[in-house]
């Protein structure tokens, strides 16, 4: 699988990277029912596959997803590079509390060292620019675990440029992760050219838009959803984006048919068309579909069809009034 250089660091990404939040299992943001024996043996697929790196973060599954990932690496001698987070933690029956003191983030460093089981952290993400007017006081103390050597860089996600440049002056910024896929296109107004110019790497999330994009969605898979799968909640699965995004399924099919690719190929491969993006960050919740997403690193979309996917977009733009 081909691999880009994550910004100004010396890590070798391949173009997709396995993404871990589904496999965590149940939480306030969980995705349903999961086996954690199929979520093992969806990671050992991905670096089958030829994946070599992961991501996680400790709120994935309140400490779960990082959990699975150090049994996975105890089964692997093909070590993977691992990416995980820091500013979300979790307390009783509150599982999302945003906290980026500097005595909680090295609490929460140590945490993740244990359960993934690793000497040090490769990437090191601010999972979100939360509460804002810490974020400065949560990087100095990333810098300081950089400088220990328990990290090896560190980066931001869910960041707007301004943010970015806050913490720049204080240690430089390896990554931002953002989300990024044909219905969620807010990063391209700014943030992939500014990364881009300041020699920042970019790891698009949710390529898939959480599966909506894969062509396996449907009214009724919709209605038949666990109760405890946070999609049913998210705007992207209301009326009238649901339908509408159907629809454009309907069409991207016939572009992914004539490729002799899948839906799900396509949206990623569509994610990876921009040069600023170093590699698309595809969750999956078992080996098939992880095995039917990684070549997609590999596939270059033609120009004739990205702009058809364009006149797509705009379609269904129009009938949701741009949201
Ligand atoms: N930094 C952040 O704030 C943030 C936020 C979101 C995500 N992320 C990261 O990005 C990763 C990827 O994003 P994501 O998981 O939200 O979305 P995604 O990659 O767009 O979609 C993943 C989901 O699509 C479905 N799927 C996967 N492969 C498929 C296939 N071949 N055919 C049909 N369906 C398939 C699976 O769900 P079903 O089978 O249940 O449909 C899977 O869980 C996460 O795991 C996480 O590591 C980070």
């Amino acid at each position: 699988m081909r691999t880009r250089k994550l910004g100004y660091t010396d890590l070798e990404l391949t173009a997709i990277g396995l993404g871990t939040w589904a496999i965590g299992g149940p939480w306030q943001f969980g995705w349903g029912p999961q086996d954690d024996n199929e979520a093992i043996r969806t990671i050992l697929a991905a670096i089958d596959h030829g994946i070599n790196w992961l991501d996680t973060a400790p709120i994935y599954g309140l400490g779960h997803s990082e959990e699975l990932v150090g049994k996975a690496l105890k089964q692997t001698k093909d070590k993977p590079l691992i990416a995980t987070k820091c500013g979300l933690t979790w307390s009783g029956a509150s599982q999302r509390i945003a906290c980026l003191k500097k005595e909680s983030i090295r609490q929460e460093c140590h945490a993740s060292l244990k359960r993934l089981g690793v000497d040090v952290i490769d990437l090191y993400q601010m999972h979100w620019p939360e509460p804002d007017e810490d974020i400065e006081h949560g990087w100095e103390e990333m810098a300081r675990l950089a400088d220990e050597g328990k990290v090896r860089y560190i980066g931001v996600s869910n960041f707007s440029v301004e943010q970015i440049k806050r913490v720049q002056r204080i240690h430089p910024v390896a990554s931002l992760q953002p989300p990024y896929s044909m219905l969620h296109r807010d990063v391209e107004d700014e943030l992939l050219g500014y990364c881009s110019q300041n020699d920042i790497g970019v790891v698009a999330y949710s390529p898939m838009q959480r599966g909506l994009l894969t062509g396996s969605f449907s009214h009724e898979r919709l209605a038949n959803l666990p109760p405890d799968d946070h999609r049913k909640k998210s705007p992207d699965f209301q009326e009238p984006n649901f339908s509408a995004t159907l629809e454009l399924v309907k069409q991207l099919r016939r572009i992914a048919e004539r490729n002799d690719r899948t839906l799900a190929q396509l949206a990623i491969s569509w994610v990876l068309r921009r040069s600023e993006v170093t590699a698309a960050i595809v969750g999956a919740r078992r080996p098939d579909q992880i095995a039917e997403t990684a070549p997609a690193a590999d596939w270059r979309l033609a120009d004739e069809d990205a702009e058809e996917i364009e006149r797509l977009l705009k379609k269904r733009q129009e009938k949701t009034n741009g949201k």
